[in-house]
């Protein structure tokens, strides 16, 4: 059964210009470019990094696929609800001691029908070891593995499908995006190889303080890039750990969302977006420049954040889009 197309066709309709005095007073300009989906689990960069699994599996006749994720992955649930949509099985190797059913994405995983096994850190930390994988294809023979975050060639090609450089106010100086595992920052510079265009900057703006990140993005590249395409990785607050969320992201998420209408999400695109206002702010792009913000998504990590009281009632609100009262 073929995935419905449907959700891709919605994909380059949705940029944004934001207003904001930071940017004027900068002379700056900042799009951001939000795709959506008919479903909204696999919205921003998800879709885009599954459809090649997805096509992968249906061509080589696979049931299905394994992956692997946190507890509150978005990876997770859009894996879920691709594998829904396109009827094939999905096995998710989740980081966590046990099977919370209380926890909001989980328990839409199980909604969907994604077999969720328990594993331990340590085991956990093997994922991308080649021992470790020959394991898994033996436990889940006819299944097809998607490395954690959909970050594999098949992910970053279905994000290279992207044109971030066209705004609608003409081409990007600079293209940024979160990046954590790797995948979509690949994929974005990929699309950027190409002869004709002048060199635009890619920046990935680390949530992550992996050092180890660098290496991924050029293992993705490897084969793949005939243009030197400039891009480099900025942590975006190295002092703070992956999806623990410091105050000042979260206010500035609620800020963000009830000036722009557009929501984010402290652990990615709030985050990516605080550090990037700062790089403006501290006058690190020349005046003129168009930045295209590449708008990840990620939405469904909000409730899981106030499940885990990181977030209160309110931000909550706003940032699920829920009315107060
Ligand atoms: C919302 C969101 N933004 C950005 C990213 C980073 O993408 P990548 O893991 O491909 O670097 C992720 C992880 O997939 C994510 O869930």
């Amino acid at each position: 059964m073929l995935l419905p197309t449907t959700p891709v066709t919605t994909f380059s309709a949705n940029w944004q210009r934001i207003n904001e005095p930071l940017l004027h007073a900068s002379n700056v300009e900042l799009w951001l470019y939000c795709p959506t989906t008919i479903e909204p689990m696999i919205s921003g960069n998800k879709w885009l990094k599954l459809q090649y699994h997805i096509k992968e599996i249906q061509q080589q006749q696979y049931q299905g696929f394994v992956t692997f994720g946190g507890a509150f992955s978005n990876h997770l649930a859009a894996s879920a609800a691709a594998a829904k949509l396109a009827g094939i099985t999905a096995t998710a190797y989740v980081r966590a001691d046990v099977i919370d059913l209380a926890n909001p994405t989980l328990k839409y995983c199980l909604q969907q029908g994604m077999v969720l096994i328990v594993t331990d850190r340590q085991t956990y930390r093997r994922r991308q070891d080649a021992d470790f994988l020959k394991v898994i294809t033996k436990r889940h023979p006819n299944c097809l593995i998607i490395p954690e975050g959909g970050s594999s060639v098949f992910g970053a090609k279905g994000i290279a499908t992207l044109d971030l450089y066209h705004t609608p106010a003409g081409p990007a100086d600079v293209i940024a995006t979160a990046t954590a595992s790797g995948g979509t920052l690949a994929g974005l510079i990929m699309a950027e190889n190409i002869t004709t265009r002048p060199l635009t900057e890619i920046i990935g703006l680390a949530v992550i303080n992996d050092n180890a990140l660098p290496q991924h993005v050029n293992a993705l590249l490897a084969t793949e890039l005939t243009v030197t395409v400039p891009w480099r990785i900025v942590k975006t607050a190295p002092e703070q750990r992956y999806a623990k969320c410091p105050k000042e992201h979260i206010d500035f998420c609620c800020q963000f969302t009830l000036q722009h209408g557009i929501a984010v999400e402290p652990v990615y695109t709030g985050r990516a977006l605080y550090k990037l206002y700062q790089q403006i702010q501290s006058g690190e792009f020349a005046a003129g420049s168009r930045i295209s913000f590449f708008h990840t998504g990620g939405l469904q990590g909000v409730a899981g954040l106030y499940y885990r009281k990181l977030i209160n009632r309110r931000q909550y609100q706003i940032l699920s889009g829920v009315r107060a009262g």
